[in-house]
C-alpha cells in the first residue's frame, strides 16, 4: 500500500506547491511510482505539471463520486496527477454533514495499491480541504519560510495536526518541518533555523536538517511547466530536494523501490 504524504500549513506562499512539485519529480526520477493530488482550488500544482483542468475530471468530481480514480488521473511527464480547479472550493458548502473529513481518504483508497507515494498539495488555511488532507495521510511535511511570522504560525499548525491525530486519524505522523527559501549568508535565517529547532524540540516534532535554498530555477521550472530535475539538474533546487529525499529515506519514511 502506497503511503500518503500531505504538505500543509496555514500560510500561503511558503512553498507547499513547490515542495509537492519538486518532491514528485525527485521521487519519479528514482523510479518510485508517484501520484500528486491537487487539493487547492487555485490549481497551482495542476498548472505547474501541465495538467488539463478544463475538460478533464478533477479531484472535485472524484470526491463527489462522479468519476472513479482511474478516470481522474492524468499521466504527465513529471508525475501522475489528479488536478483541481476552482470547483473544489464548493466542497466546503456542499458537504456539511458527518464524515466530511473523510472525503479525500475515501477517494484515494483504491489508488494506494498502484503507487508507492501519493503526495497531496493543500490550500492555505486550516479549513475542510486541509483537514481532508490530514485525515487521508500517513505523513505530514510542514514547509515554512525563515521568518518570524512563520515561526509564530508553527504552533498553530501543530495544534491542528494534533487535533486531527486525537480525533480522526491516530496514525498521522509529522515527517518534519521544512525550511524553504533559505539563504545561507543570512544571519536572520540562521537564527530562525535555531529558533525553529527549539520550537520543534518543545513540540516533539522533527525539523529536517535539509533546508531548501532560494533557487530561481525552482520558480522558473514551475512557470515553464517543467520537471526541476530535468530543467536544471545541477541547480540548488534539484540538489536540495534530492537531499530531502535522502533524509526521508534515511529515517525509514520512504521504503525502497522494487
Ligand atoms: N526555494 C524557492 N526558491 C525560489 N522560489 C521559490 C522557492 N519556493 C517557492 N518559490 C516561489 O514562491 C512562490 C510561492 O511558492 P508556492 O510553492 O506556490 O507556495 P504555497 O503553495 O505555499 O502558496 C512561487 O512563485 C514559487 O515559485
Ligand atoms: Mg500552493
Amino acid at each position: 500500500m502506497g503511503k500518503i504524504i500531505s504538505v500543509i500549513t496555514q500560510k500561503g506562499g511558503v512553498g507547499k506547491t513547490t515542495t509537492v512539485n519538486a518532491l514528485c519529480a525527485t521521487l519519479s526520477r528514482k523510479d518510485y511510482r508517484v501520484l500528486a493530488i491537487d487539493m487547492d482550488p487555485q490549481g497551482n500544482l495542476s498548472f505547474s505539471t501541465g495538467a488539463d483542468t478544463e475538460s478533464k475530471p478533477t479531484i472535485y468530481e472524484l470526491i463527489k463520486g462522479d468519476v472513479g480514480v482511474k478516470e481522474a488521473i492524468q499521466r504527465m511527464s513529471m508525475t501522475d496527477i489528479v488536478p483541481s480547479n476552482i470547483l473544489l472550493s464548493g466542497i466546503e458548502l456542499e458537504y456539511t454533514g458527518k464524515n466530511r473529513e473523510f472525503l479525500l481518504y475515501a477517494a484515494l483508497k483504491e489508488a494506494q495499491a498502484f503507487y508507492d507515494y501519493i503526495i497531496v498539495d493543500s490550500p492555505p488555511g486550516l479549513g475542510i480541504l486541509t483537514v481532508n488532507a490530514l485525515t487521508a495521510c500517513d505523513y505530514v511535511i510542514i514547509p515554512m519560510m525563515p521568518d518570524i511570522f512563520s515561526l509564530q504560525g508553527l504552533t498553530l499548525v501543530y495544534e491542528t495536526i494534533d487535533y486531527v491525530k486525537h480525533t480522526i486519524n491516530p496514525g498521522i505522523e509529522i515527517a518534519g518541518v521544512l525550511i524553504n527559501r533559505y539563504v545561507k549568508r543570512s544571519k536572520l535565517h540562521k537564527e530562525v533555523y535555531g529558533t525553529a529547532k527549539m520550537i520543534c524540540q518543545k513540540l516533539h516534532i522533527p525539523l529536517f536538517e535539509t533546508v531548501i535554498r532560494n533557487s530561481t530555477a525552482l520558480a522558473e521550472a514551475q512557470a515553464l511547466q517543467m520537471d526541476i530535475t530535468e530543467y536544471a539538474r545541477r541547480s540548488t533546487g534539484t540538489k536540495d530536494f534530492s537531499s530531502l529525499l535522502t533524509e526521508l529515506e534515511r529515517y525509514g519514511m520512504v521504503k525502497h523501490p522494487y
